[in-house]
């Protein structure tokens, strides 16, 4: 499994490590690093030696900043509503739907697609540095990778839609009182409470932790459509002045001044 340039791969008594590895821009997901995570994961669901995954980012500031603001910036609603869909499809799901428990190890800020990669893990455990937000209103966006939907169930729709038009992050503490992380440990211990969380999964039937992923996940989106709208409001925000200026802004390191509609 040597043929990812973003991503490291390490295996271990039955555990996958799945390290997202552009550090220079804090992980942010650009097309190449989300069709590897693809690969990866497709390699992954083959492979009979792992039992258990852990997804967490390379150094110490970040598990993931979000979708990869620079390839996007000059997208029309079409190419924002495909972005959507396709990470949709390849990634986000993907990892809701594997049949093998995916644990986040949330190493630092988790934001926007970020939060989103870790909403989508089945489990999520955080370092006590670790910061977590849906900023995508602030560069005149919503949240295109499933955060609209996962956000909510997992921590409720008053807290969730806080989250995202306040655009702000929340603590490692505050992410653990709403539910949104299972636990939270120092930093320098993260990757072995994700392992021992793995082991201890290790021990019941992962064949049957597969139908009960696709269980819970049923109950969860048996007749929803929340998903399918996301992906077509992401792709009219690209249509905006308030986007242009969001992500201009972000670029030229200043705060927006949104023109509003
Ligand atoms: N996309 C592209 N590049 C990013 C990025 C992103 N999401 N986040 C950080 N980077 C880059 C920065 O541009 C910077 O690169 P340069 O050195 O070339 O300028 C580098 O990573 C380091 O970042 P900062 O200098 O900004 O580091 P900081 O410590 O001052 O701030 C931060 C850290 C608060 C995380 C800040 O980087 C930030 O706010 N990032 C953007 C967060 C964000 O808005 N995420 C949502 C993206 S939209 C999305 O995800 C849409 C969706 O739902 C599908």
């Amino acid at each position: 499994m040597d043929q990812f340039q973003h991503l490291i791969i390490e295996k271990n008594d039955g555990i996958a490590l799945l390290v997202l590895n552009r550090p220079k821009q804090l992980n942010a997901l650009n097309k190449e690093l989300l069709s590897e995570l693809n690969s990866a994961f497709e390699l992954l669901r083959e492979d009979l030696e792992t039992k258990v995954i852990i997804l967490t980012g390379s150094g110490e500031k970040a598990f993931v900043a979000g979708a990869d603001i620079k390839e996007f910036a000059s997208f029309n609603g079409e190419q924002g509503t495909e972005l959507a869909k396709t990470g949709h499809m390849t990634v986000f799901n993907l990892i809701e739907e594997f049949p093998k428990p995916v644990i986040a190890a949330v190493n630092g800020f988790a934001l926007g697609g970020g939060l989103e990669l870790a909403m989508s893990a089945h489990v999520r455990i955080a370092s006590d540095n670790a910061r977590m937000g849906l900023p995508e209103t602030s560069l005149g966006l919503i949240p295109g990778y499933g955060g609209t939907q996962r956000l909510p169930q997992l921590i409720g729709k008053g807290r969730a839609l806080e989250m995202i038009f306040s655009a702000k992050m929340i603590d490692a503490p505050t992410a653990l009182s709403y539910g949104l992380v299972n636990q939270v440990v120092p930093q320098a211990d993260l990757l072995e409470a994700a392992q021992t969380m793995a082991k201890s999964f290790m021990k019941n039937s992962i064949v049957a932790m597969g139908y009960a992923i696709e269980s819970v996940n049923a109950g969860l989106l048996e007749g929803s459509v929340g998903y399918d709208v996301e992906v077509q409001a992401f792709g009219d925000c690209f249509e905006t002045e308030d986007f242009k200026e969001g992500t201009t802004a972000f670029i030229e390191k200043r705060k927006p001044d949104f023109p509003g509609a």
